[in-house]
């Protein structure tokens, strides 16, 4: 138990967190390593492996599977990932796509037989889990400590139990009725009321942990395969062994581009995230935000039409193994400087308004991402989901996790807006064995050779423009890191055609003459995201490790 006494090390941090979240981002500074997630224990245990002289990609196995068990609402073993990172080495910049596909049973006309919510509820909305052997695939490459070692700490939160925290007890009372439904889900996690504090012991995800500790493959070909197969018959998933047998993780090229003198990594598709940054970039590289207010009324004009034309394009991405993506066409600076030619500066330069009304969902979604350097100067970020909360609600029998409910990033109902009042267009219906285009972003920033930035965040379609948002106040306003996160952010994906925002986005007069140039503004009281990022602080020369104030993650560096 090695782990547990670096566990001690950092704990003040993470009291910390609890403490200041209100007003300031917590933040750690170190000049060796910096780890930052959602959930102070996952931290912890990263921060103990990052401590012990392990690589980042070794602290994002242990931070992801200690995720899967002490942040159920989205650390999952029966989800998907993205990952970008950096080898400090080579400095090769790096995409792990650990994407959930489809089933192969799966085609573009079976959910037109399923009710409308079957993508989001229930057998066929669960995609095939990547994240085991994503998690797998990076230590392979990148991973030096022991593989088990690091997913020990892991079997140990499952069979000891952990306490809840404050969150999590208040998103599983929140979706407790829908939960409680499934008989192994209920007895995974309502045995007793939550209540924060109180100890979750998962003895199933615990033994199935411990598989996985003494090999990875188990989960796709073995003992854990067989009970996830037997489950997928028994449930009416179309699920069956060779999804498991055949899914692979793989290693793509992410998406690059310079923005004043920066490089900007991203995803590349299976996701839209890397390209809507940095389409975004581009068409913004023609102002000179610098020269304005970062959160005026001109600033957040040019940015939303930048977004505007970005959403629209994103209809256009899908798996790459399935689809060409026009990702050097929409990332060029010539098209980025033809959409900055037509945005009108005096008013909302928007296409007509429409047809579909979509409000933005009513329950709290979750995803989680988290943000690692270590001592050698390697980075992961890392983006990890079941979509939406607790994924389709079904715990695998035997095995002790639940199953995500990805299969609504797909284009499931032509012109049907999604979960995320995201319509999808023709490269991304579903396809046997293809996975469904995401808006993951998890994001690194370069200077010269020198990483800056390592960075991400939860928030479905909001994902992106949440990054944006954090590049150019780094960038452009040259805010501090912590001030960046903290700051109220605002989303607009031009369906619907509204500029949706957290409370203290904007002042009054700003609201006033955005809505004097046209733009319909719609206030979002739930939070927007959970940013945990870690930036170079060249005044102290140290890391500085931040974790969002909405949230309640913790940073630990040193
Ligand atoms: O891959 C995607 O874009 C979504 N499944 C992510 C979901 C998400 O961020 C939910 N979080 N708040």
């Amino acid at each position: 138990m090695r782990w547990a006494a670096a566990f001690l090390v950092v704990l003040p941090l993470a009291l910390f967190s609890a403490t200041h979240r209100e007003t300031r981002a917590p933040a750690a500074y170190g000049r060796h390593w910096a780890v930052v997630s959602a959930q102070p224990i996952a931290t912890s245990v990263g921060a103990a492996v990052l401590e012990q002289g392990g690589t980042a990609a070794d602290a994002a196995v242990a931070v992801s599977m200690a995720l899967a068990v002490v942040f159920p609402e989205a650390g999952n073993l029966g989800g998907g990932f993205l990952a970008v990172g950096r080898d400090a080495g080579s400095g090769d910049v790096w995409m792990l796509d650990a994407r959930e596909r489809a089933p192969l049973a799966v085609t573009y006309a079976t959910f037109a037989t399923l009710p409308p919510d079957a993508s989001l509820r229930g057998p066929y909305a669960a995609g095939v889990p990547g994240t085991v052997a994503g998690l797998a695939a990076l230590h392979k490459r990148y991973g030096k400590l022991p593989w088990r070692t690091l997913v020990e700490p892991a079997v140990a939160l499952a069979g000891q139990g952990f306490k809840l925290g404050p969150k999590t007890t208040k998103m599983l009372l929140m979706f407790r009725e829908r939960l409680e439904k499934d008989p192994g889900t209920r007895r995974q996690f309502f045995g007793q009321t939550p209540v924060t504090g109180a100890v979750l012991k998962q003895p199933e995800l615990a033994a199935t942990l411990a598989r996985l500790a003494a090999d990875p493959n188990d989960f796709y070909t073995g003992e854990t395969a067989r009970r996830i197969v037997a489950d997928a018959k028994a449930y009416g998933s179309p699920i069956a062994e060779a999804d498991l047998r055949t899914y692979e993780a793989k290693w793509r090229k992410p998406v690059r581009c310079r923005y004043r003198g920066y490089d900007v990594v991203s995803a590349a598709p299976p996701s839209s995230g890397g390209v809507i940054l940095c389409q975004t970039a581009q068409t913004l590289t023609p102002f000179l935000l610098s020269a304005l207010e970062a959160t005026g009324a001109t600033a957040v004009h040019l940015t939303v039409a930048a977004w505007g034309q970005a959403y629209r394009d994103r209809s256009l991405l899908g798996d790459p193994d399935y689809v060409a993506n026009p990702v050097t066409d929409l990332t060029q600076p010539a098209y980025g400087a033809s959409i900055a030619g037509r945005i009108r500066l005096d008013r909302a330069g928007l296409m007509p308004a429409a047809a579909t009304a979509v409000t933005a969902p009513a329950e709290p979604l979750e995803t989680t991402h988290f943000s690692i350097v270590d001592r050698a100067g390697n980075a992961v970020a890392l983006t990890i989901t079941l979509n939406g909360a607790f994924g389709n609600g079904h715990v695998v029998a035997g095995a002790g996790f639940l199953m995500n409910n990805e299969m609504d990033d797909f284009n499931t109902r032509p012109g049907a807006p999604n979960l995320y009042g995201l319509v999808h267009g023709a490269a991304n219906l579903p396809a046997p064995g293809k996975r469904m285009l995401s808006s993951m972003s998890p994001t690194l920033v370069l200077r010269g050779d020198k990483l800056v930035l390592v960075a991400g965040t939860p928030g479905g379609s909001t994902i992106p423009t949440q990054l944006w948002q954090l590049l150019t106040y780094l960038i452009d306003a040259g805010w501090v890191l912590d001030r960046a996160v903290s700051q109220p952010r605002f989303h607009y994906q031009a369906e619907p055609d509204r500029i949706m925002h957290e409370p203290g986005a904007f002042t009054p007069e700003t609201m006033r003459a955005l809505q004097a140039m046209g733009y319909t503004l719609q206030e979002r009281g739930r939070r927007f995201g959970d940013l945990h990022a870690i930036a170079w602080n060249t005044g102290r020369k140290q890391w500085m490790a931040v974790a969002d104030p909405r949230g309640e993650g913790a940073p630990a560096a040193r």
